[in-house]
């Protein structure tokens, strides 16, 4: 094992980055129709002290084990490894199918495909690209190329400066979007939707849904975090890092909800969430507001996905070169023929990417961010952490709070 050499030339870079594994579909299809469902404002208020409180102390623990690892002697990578290299390697093969489709999606909407089509129509479209094996593994197959070229070209030179350039151009279309469909006739119930506050929704089943998306919106415990901490230079700190992920992710699912719902609620349709809100509400009402819009649309949830599947790919090339010794031109190859393999069946095969989903958000993520938050809390050297996690109170938050919280979180999940 020798120390890893990698970095970020730039805090701006490093920074990015995160904020690239951190803004992805979870932003996009789930936290606005979330946020309607649970009380509105009220929800979103819990979320931001959820996330203030319980996730960005785990994002801390887990970059500070990355910052920790980098030297040589505390491989905690290895330890935790198991868990983390198999857990990103299944998201990143079922992500990439759904990164398939807004590839698809994309060149659909450069085409015109969807305008004068209804809801129906759409419903047709994306059963028929989802039954057809070769459009969509040929898909998912050239998504995973794209994600694997950013990545061999390098931490800095392929990673940062992708996510230095994607991750603005990507809030500035979301900006764009939101400003269209906020002056659609009718768009004013859509803001109710997603603001007005609704206490008596806030219930228990609320309150955890807050907690457990705050945690996969941040990206947790699979050791993307981990991965990017430890090439973040010397100098810069990991509690601002941490600060401005969760702050660009909280904006982020803030601007696609008043991109997403106002124009929902102009059209007089029923949000939904998931892949209908994207595939099959979402193109069709964009399309009626002239063919740029839905391209803006798709290509914003290209980047989102592709930023969050580098960082994916990122754990297990790191963990092939640094502990395994491979050079980093063939640990992608490797990682690529292996995760398309597996992406293949879940393209295929609507069962195995349930199961994909299911276990890696239900069990490993939780499992990784139970040890990441227990290794930086109780096993490094106090000293050695505190250089990192600077506050006293951050410290107990990580040590007791974080693996409380967890334990909760994944019970409710699974029951
Ligand atoms: N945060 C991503 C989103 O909101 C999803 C995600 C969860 C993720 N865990 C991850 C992305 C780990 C990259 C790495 O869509």
């Amino acid at each position: 094992m020798s120390e890893n050499k990698s970095r970020f030339n730039s805090r701006f870079a490093a920074i990015m980055a995160m904020a690239g594994s951190a803004v992805g579909l979870g932003n996009i299809w789930r936290f606005p129709y979330m946020v309607g469902e649970h009380g509105g404002a009220a929800f979103i208020i819990v979320y931001i002290a959820f996330c203030i409180l319980v996730s960005l102390p785990i994002f801390i623990a887990e970059s500070t084990a990355g910052r920790v690892s980098r030297k040589e002697g505390y491989s905690i990578m290895n330890k935790v490894a198991p868990v983390t290299i198999l857990a990103s390697f299944i998201i990143l093969s079922f992500y990439s199918v759904v990164g398939g489709w807004s590839f698809d999606y994309l060149i659909r909407s450069f085409a015109g495909g969807f305008s004068g089509k209804d809801i129906a129509e759409a419903k047709e479209v994306f059963a028929g690209m989802n039954g057809s094996v070769v459009e969509n593994v040929s898909c998912m197959l050239v998504f995973l190329g794209m994600t694997a070229m950013i990545v061999v070209a390098g931490v800095d030179k392929g990673i940062g400066r992708f996510s230095k350039i994607s991750i603005p151009v990507l809030f500035i279309m979301v900006v764009l979007i939101a400003i269209e469909s906020l002056r659609l006739p009718g768009s004013g119930k859509g803001i109710e939707y997603l603001i007005r506050p609704d206490w008596s929704k806030l219930n228990g089943p609320a309150i955890a849904a807050a907690l457990g998306q705050s945690f996969f919106s941040l990206s947790l415990g699979v050791g993307s975090i981990y991965t990017y901490a430890s090439y973040m230079r010397e100098e810069d700190s990991v509690l601002r890092a941490g600060g401005w992920t969760a702050f660009f992710d909280t904006a982020f699912a803030l601007l696609a909800g008043l991109a997403i719902m106002p124009a929902v609620f102009a059209a007089g349709i029923e949000p939904g969430a998931g892949p209908s809100l994207v595939f099959e509400t979402l193109p069709v009402i964009f399309s009626r507001m002239g063919v740029v819009l839905p391209v803006i649309f798709f290509l914003a949830i290209l980047i989102a996905a592709l930023s969050s599947s580098i960082s994916l790919l990122e754990v297990v090339v790191s963990w092939l070169v640094h502990s395994r010794g491979m050079r980093r031109r063939y640990a992608v190859l490797l990682v690529f023929f292996s995760a398309a393999f597996l992406g293949s069946a879940c393209a295929v095969a609507p069962k195995v990417f349930a199961a994909c989903d299911f276990l890696s958000s239900n069990v490993f993520m939780m499992i990784g961010a139970l040890l990441f938050a227990l290794i930086t809390g109780w096993i490094l050297p106090r000293e050695e952490v505190m250089r990192h996690v600077r506050y006293r109170f951050a410290y107990a938050l990580i040590r007791y709070v974080a693996p409380v919280m967890i334990v909760a979180i994944a019970v409710t999940n699974l029951l």
